[in-house]
C-alpha cells in the first residue's frame, strides 16, 4: 500500500502542556515553519530545516505561508439540537428551557429533523474550526443516531448521548429508567469506539432525572471502557434550589451524582459555577472533568465561573460553546467570554493558556489527549487555519502584536468565523473559507 503524505506550510503552533505550570515548555511555535502528515496522522510538527522529506510524488502540499495552524479546536459543550435557538431571550436558565429548548428538542422526534439537523450542525463546527466536540442530543436515540451517522461520514472524532430525562420536562421529551437504559446501550454497543466515535452517558441534569434513571446511568457507565458521563452541574441558583428539593438526602448537587457513581475521571460537567469547598475536592479527588461555558452562563445570568478556584483545586478545565444557551459557535468568541469572565474574578487569563484550553484542555477533559489537541507524533492531524489579517481591523491589529501571547490575544478577542482560513480533518481540507 502507498503511504500518504501531506505536508502544510505555515506558523505552527501547539501545545503539550498546561502553560499555566508548564510555562514556555508548554508551547511549540514554529513560524514558517510545516506540519507533515502520513496517513492522517502527525509525523512531524516543526522547523523545516529538521522535517523529513517524503516522496514528493506521495505528497499533498497546502500552502497556508503567514497563517496560524493550529489544532482544531475541542468543544467540551455543546447541544446540537438547540442549533436553532441561539438567541432566544429570556430571564433565565429554567425560564429559557421551558420556552424555547424544550419545544424545539421536540421536533428531533423526526428523524428527518435529526438528519438534517445534524449536517447543519458539523457545518457550523467546521467552519469555525471546531474539529472534536463533546455534545448533548436529544431524549430521542434518532438524535445521537443521525450525528453519530453524520460525524462518521465527516471522519470527526466526536462524542455524544442519548439524553437521559424521565421528569420535569414536556411528557414528549420523557423515557424512562428501562428506555433510557435499553436505548443508550443499544448506541454504545453500535457506535461507542466505532472509528473516531465515543459514546457519553448522559443524564441532562439532576433536575430533569429520577433516582432510579440515574441508577440506571451509573449501570450504563459500567458497560464499556471509555465512556464519559456528561451533564450539567450547579449553573443557576434556581436550578441549585430544584435540585436540593427532589435530593434532600444529598449533601450538596454533586453528591447527587456521585450516588449514582456518576463522577468520576470520565465525567465532565458543564458550568460547575457555584461549587462548595467540598464539591471542589470531591472533583479533585475523582478526576473529573468540567466545562466552561462563559457566553452561556453570561448571556443567561448564570453567574461568573472561578477559574481560580478550578486552578486551585486542578480541575481539568475545558471550554464549552453551550449553543444555544451559548452565543456563539465560534471558539474565538467563548474565549473572549471566558476572558471577560476572568477579568470580572481578577484571575488573568492569558491568550496562549486560552487556546491551550480551546485545543490540548478540552481534549484532556475528554481523554483524548493522545488523539486530538495536539502535533505530538503519532496524533491525529485535525488542524484549523487561522488568517490573522482576516479584516483591515485585524490586519492592523494583528501587524502591531510584538510576539506571540499579544497576537493570540488581537485573535481571541477580534476573532470569528472570518479568521478560518480552512479546517483539515485527518490532513483532507473539510471547510475552505470562500
Ligand atoms: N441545564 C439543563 N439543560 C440545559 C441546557 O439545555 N442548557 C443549559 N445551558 N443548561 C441546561
Ligand atoms: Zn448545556
Amino acid at each position: 500500500k502507498n503511504r500518504q503524505f501531506i505536508a502544510v506550510k505555515g506558523n505552527i503552533l501547539h501545545f503539550t502542556e498546561d502553560p499555566r505550570s508548564k510555562g514556555k515548555n508548554a508551547s511549540h511555535y514554529h513560524p514558517d515553519g510545516i506540519l507533515l502528515i502520513e496517513d492522517g496522522v502527525v509525523l512531524y510538527a516543526g522547523d523545516r530545516s529538521g522535517a523529513p522529506t517524503p516522496d514528493e510524488a506521495l505528497t499533498t502540499w497546502y500552502d497556508y505561508t503567514g497563517k496560524l495552524v493550529m489544532p482544531g479546536f475541542v468543544d467540551t459543550h455543546i447541544h446540537p439540537p438547540q442549533l436553532s435557538v441561539i438567541a432566544s431571550n429570556s430571564i433565565e436558565l429554567l425560564d429559557w428551557l421551558d420556552t424555547y429548548t424544550f419545544p424545539e428538542e421536540q421536533r428531533f422526534a423526526d428523524d428527518d429533523v435529526c438528519r438534517k439537523g445534524a449536517s447543519r450542525f458539523f457545518d457550523e463546527t467546521l467552519k469555525n474550526g471546531t474539529t472534536t466536540a463533546l455534545a448533548m442530543a436529544t431524549v430521542h436515540a434518532g438524535s445521537a443516531e443521525a450525528l453519530f451517522r453524520e460525524a462518521e461520514k465527516r471522519k470527526l472524532r466526536f462524542i455524544t448521548g442519548k439524553t437521559l430525562m424521565d421528569r420535569n420536562a414536556p411528557e414528549a421529551l420523557t423515557d424512562t429508567p428501562e428506555s433510557a437504559y435499553d436505548e443508550s446501550r443499544d448506541l454504545i454497543e453500535r457506535w461507542h469506539g466505532t472509528g473516531r466515535l465515543g459514546y457519553a452517558v448522559t443524564p441532562r441534569f439532576a433536575v430533569t432525572s429520577t433516582r432510579e434513571q440515574l441508577e440506571a446511568a451509573g449501570e450504563l457507565m459500567t458497560q464499556a471502557e471509555g465512556l464519559l458521563m456528561h451533564t450539567h452541574l450547579s449553573e443557576n441558583h434556581e436550578e441549585i434550589r430544584t435540585v436540593r428539593e427532589l435530593f434532600p438526602e444529598a449533601a450538596n448537587y454533586l453528591d447527587i451524582y456521585d450516588r449514582f457513581r456518576l463522577v468520576g475521571e470520565g465525567s465532565v460537567f458543564a458550568h460547575a459555577i457555584h461549587l462548595s469547598e467540598e464539591e471542589y475536592e470531591r472533583l479533585t479527588q475523582s478526576g473529573a472533568s468540567v466545562s466552561f461555558c462563559p457566553s452561556s452562563n453570561l448571556f443567561l445570568g448564570s453567574g461568573l465561573f472561578r477559574m481560580d478556584n478550578a486552578q486551585r483545586h486542578r480541575i481539568p478545565v475545558g471550554l464549552g460553546s453551550d449553543v444555544g444557551g451559548g452565543t456563539s459557535f465560534s471558539p474565538f468568541h467563548t474565549m473572549a467570554e471566558g476572558f471577560k469572565v476572568c477579568q470580572l474574578c481578577r484571575t488573568p487569563l492569558s491568550a496562549t493558556t486560552a487556546f491551550y484550553l480551546a485545543t490540548l484542555g478540552g481534549a484532556r477533559t475528554l481523554g483524548l489527549a493522545s488523539s486530538v489537541g495536539t502535533f505530538r507524533q503519532g496524533a491525529e492531524a485535525d488542524f484549523v487555519v487561522i488568517d490573522p489579517e482576516a479584516t483591515p481591523l485585524a490586519a492592523r491589529r494583528s501587524g502591531r502584536a510584538e510576539n506571540l501571547e499579544e497576537l493570540l490575544f488581537v485573535l481571541m478577542i477580534l476573532g470569528d468565523d472570518r479568521f478560518v482560513a480552512a479546517t483539515h480533518i485527518l490532513g483532507e481540507p473539510a471547510y475552505t473559507r470562500p
